[in-house]
């Protein structure tokens, strides 16, 4: 019996572990993604070997994840409520599709997560699993084992030996998931949605109060939808969003604090810092403003909540995400130019826009003379579009507006 476990190198994993081995008594492979979290992966080796364990796997993801994932959702324009940039829900799927790539490659049967059983994570981890291993079994410690409070899980790992991490204040951290795209601080004072976040505890962003009194300017060229170079300078995908993160998080852009429905169907109130995303949505709106035509672009934007829901809930390996995607991708053919912003304090500001395959018409729009367009034609335009409304008018009361 063998079981690949996603493996942070954190707390939970590291006690999800060590139960599994005690528990099912079972070999357990280590799979430890390098998503661009920010934290090295190579200490995970080490608390792996010293945990035992004999296959471990550690992977740089970064551009995969990028290019393959982060850059499709958002030719979408993807956001779940109104605001969420998806930055934990769209790396699930890839973990688990590495998770069961490696469980081929070891022979194993089943494998296993951190995630609780309250939460969106579970769900989508799950649905990537049976979706990619229809046969594959999935341990879920947390809705199995008598933990079931972070108090009592610290206690554990005390008995056990394992390294219980603090954070500069000497207390618990916040349950955090960080990788390229974004990190989400859940739990301890958060759970009150009233009370205001502690501004400490940001890694990516300074507050908008303490960004510079001077605006950066910077310039994005797009290709097909994704962003490909900086200020002139070609990059790879991981490189394009990790220097898009740096320049919005010295300007204080990024961050979120929001109360958000769950698939489970809880709410739960989570902050996020999203520095990058939150440019590159407004940097590849301001695109598609001047290359999409009109229709084409409601339509997706119609479309968009869907998609985005079904990020969130886990279906992305599903027939239905790779329909909208197709649709998607193929709006995003001309969605090829620069775009122009100024960032400043907390602001993503589109200034400017250009591209080969501009369907903005200068000629026509003008308030000045033109020679291409006849005023006259909107005359019948109007009264036909009006004909149903004169056909039904009744007169209206004067004495009841609204
Ligand atoms: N609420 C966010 C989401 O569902 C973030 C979840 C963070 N997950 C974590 N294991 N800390 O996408
Ligand atoms: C978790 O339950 O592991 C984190 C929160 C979530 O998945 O929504």
């Amino acid at each position: 019996k063998k079981v690949v476990l996603a493996y942070s190198g954190g707390l939970d994993t590291s006690i999800i572990l060590k139960w599994l081995q005690d528990t099912y008594n079972c070999e357990v492979v280590t799979f430890t993604a390098d998503l661009g979290q920010g934290e090295e992966v190579e200490p995970a080796r080490k608390k792996a070997e010293m945990l035992g364990i004999k296959q471990i796997f550690i992977d740089d993801l970064r551009e995969e994840f990028v290019r393959d994932y982060v850059f499709p959702m958002f030719r979408a324009n993807a956001v779940y409520e109104g605001v969420y940039l998806l930055g934990t829900s769209i790396a699930r799927p890839l973990i688990a599709k590495r998770q069961i790539e490696i469980a081929r490659e070891v022979g194993a049967d089943a494998v296993s997560h951190g995630a609780t059983g309250k939460g969106n994570d579970q769900v989508r981890f799950e649905l990537g699993y049976y979706g990619l291993q229809p046969d594959i079994k999935v341990i879920a410690p947390w809705r199995e084992w008598d933990l079931n409070s972070r108090t009592k899980l610290i206690e554990y790992a005390q008995h056990h030996q394992i390294p219980v991490p603090k954070d500069k204040h000497g207390e618990a951290p916040y349950s955090m998931d960080a990788n390229l795209l974004h990190i989400s601080y859940e739990g301890k004072a958060l759970e009150n949605p009233w009370q205001e976040y502690d501004e400490s505890m940001f890694l990516r962003t300074v507050s908008p109060e303490n960004a510079p009194d001077v605006p950066t300017y910077i310039e994005i060229e797009y290709e097909k939808g994704d962003p490909i170079a900086l200020n002139g300078k070609k990059l790879s995908p991981a490189s394009m969003l990790t220097a898009l993160n740096e320049v919005a998080g010295k300007n204080g852009i990024g961050r979120l604090d929001l109360v958000e429905n769950r698939f489970v169907g809880m709410k739960s109130r989570g902050v996020y810092e999203t520095p990058g995303g939150t440019i590159m949505l407004a940097a590849h709106r301001a695109m598609e403003s001047i290359t999409l035509d009109r229709n084409a672009g409601h339509l997706k934007d119609e479309l968009m909540p869907r998609y985005a829901e079904l990020i969130y809930n886990g279906f992305w390996w599903s027939p239905e995400r790779a329909a909208l995607q197709a649709l998607i991708n193929k709006t995003q053919e001309n969605v090829s130019g620069v775009v122009r912003l100024k960032l400043y304090k907390g602001n993503v500001i589109v200034v400017g826009r250009k591209s080969d395959f501009s369907l903005y018409s200068e000629e026509h729009v003008t308030f000045e003379e033109d020679e291409v367009y006849d005023q006259r034609d909107a005359e019948g335009f109007i009264k036909l579009n009006a004909l149903r409304l004169r056909m039904s008018a009744v007169k209206p009361d004067l004495g009841q507006a609204g």
